[in-house]
C-alpha cells in the first residue's frame, strides 16, 4: 500500500537491524486519516469474503481495526493481554510465546462475541513471529468460528512468522512488507514474492 508504505519511509525510525519505530502514526499517537486509508484497503481485499467480525490484539491492533471494521460493517473485538475483572464465564483463551520477553503470556475473549456461524478476518499491526496471529487464530478455532484470514499492517519479512504461517496456508494481506532493515535502510518487498 504505496501511502503507508511512503508514511513509514518518512516517519520510521530504525532502531536496529530488527526493529522499526513506528509510534508517530501507529503505536503510540496514531494518523486517523491513515488508519482509515488503512481500513479502506483491508475492505477491499476481504470484500467477497463473508466477513462477520474482526478480531485483534490490544491495543495497537485497535486503530487499524477499528477503520476496518468500520468499512466491512461488522463489530470489532480485541483480545486482552490482562485477565479482565468482568471476564468470566466462556473465556477463551490462548498462550502467546514473546521471542523478546522470552515468555508466555495468555490472552483471552470473552465467548460471548465470537460465535459458531462467525467469518473472522484477524488483523494486527506487526508480524513478526507470528506468534499474536497464531494464538488469535486459536481463540477464532476454539469459538468454533471460522477462521478466514489475516490483516497486516506491516511485516517483518525476515523474521519467520509470515513464511511460518503461510506454509500452515493461511491467507496473509500483509499492507507493508518489509524485507530488511539493514544499512539504515527501510527496503521493502514486492508482495508477489511473499
Ligand atoms: P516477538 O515476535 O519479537 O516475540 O515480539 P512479540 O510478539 O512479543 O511482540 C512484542 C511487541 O512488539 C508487540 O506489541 C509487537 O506488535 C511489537 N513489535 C514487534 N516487532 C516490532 C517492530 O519492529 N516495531 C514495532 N514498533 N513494534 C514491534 P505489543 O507489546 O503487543 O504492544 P501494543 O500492541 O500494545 O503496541
Ligand atoms: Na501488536
Ligand atoms: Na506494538
Amino acid at each position: 500500500m504505496k501511502a503507508l508504505q511512503e508514511k513509514i519511509e518518512k516517519e520510521g525510525v530504525i532502531l536496529s537491524e530488527t526493529v522499526l519505530k513506528v509510534n508517530s502514526f501507529l503505536n503510540h499517537q496514531i494518523d486517523p486519516f491513515l488508519m482509515q486509508e488503512i481500513g479502506k484497503e483491508f475492505a477491499k481485499r476481504f470484500q467477497k469474503d463473508g466477513i462477520t467480525k474482526i478480531l485483534t490484539l490490544e491495543s495497537s491492533g485497535i486503530a487499524p481495526s477499528m477503520m476496518t471494521a468500520l468499512e466491512l460493517n461488522v463489530p470489532l473485538v480485541f483480545a486482552r493481554k490482562k485477565k479482565s475483572l468482568t471476564l468470566n464465564e466462556g473465556v477463551l483463551t490462548a498462550k502467546v510465546y514473546s521471542f523478546t520477553k522470552q515468555e508466555e503470556n495468555e490472552i483471552t475473549v470473552s465467548g460471548e462475541f465470537l460465535h459458531k456461524d462467525d467469518r473472522v478476518l484477524v488483523i494486527d499491526d506487526f508480524l513478526a513471529n507470528g506468534q499474536a496471529a497464531l494464538g488469535l487464530i486459536d481463540i477464532v478455532r476454539e469459538a468454533g468460528a471460522e477462521f478466514v484470514g489475516l490483516g497486516i499492517v506491516i511485516e517483518k519479512v525476515f523474521q519467520n512468522g509470515g513464511q511460518m504461517l503461510r506454509e500452515k496456508g493461511i491467507r496473509i494481506e500483509s499492507l507493508a512488507p518489509i524485507r530488511s532493515l539493514e544499512n539504515g535502510e527501510v527496503s521493502f518487498a514486492k508482495e508477489e514474492e511473499l
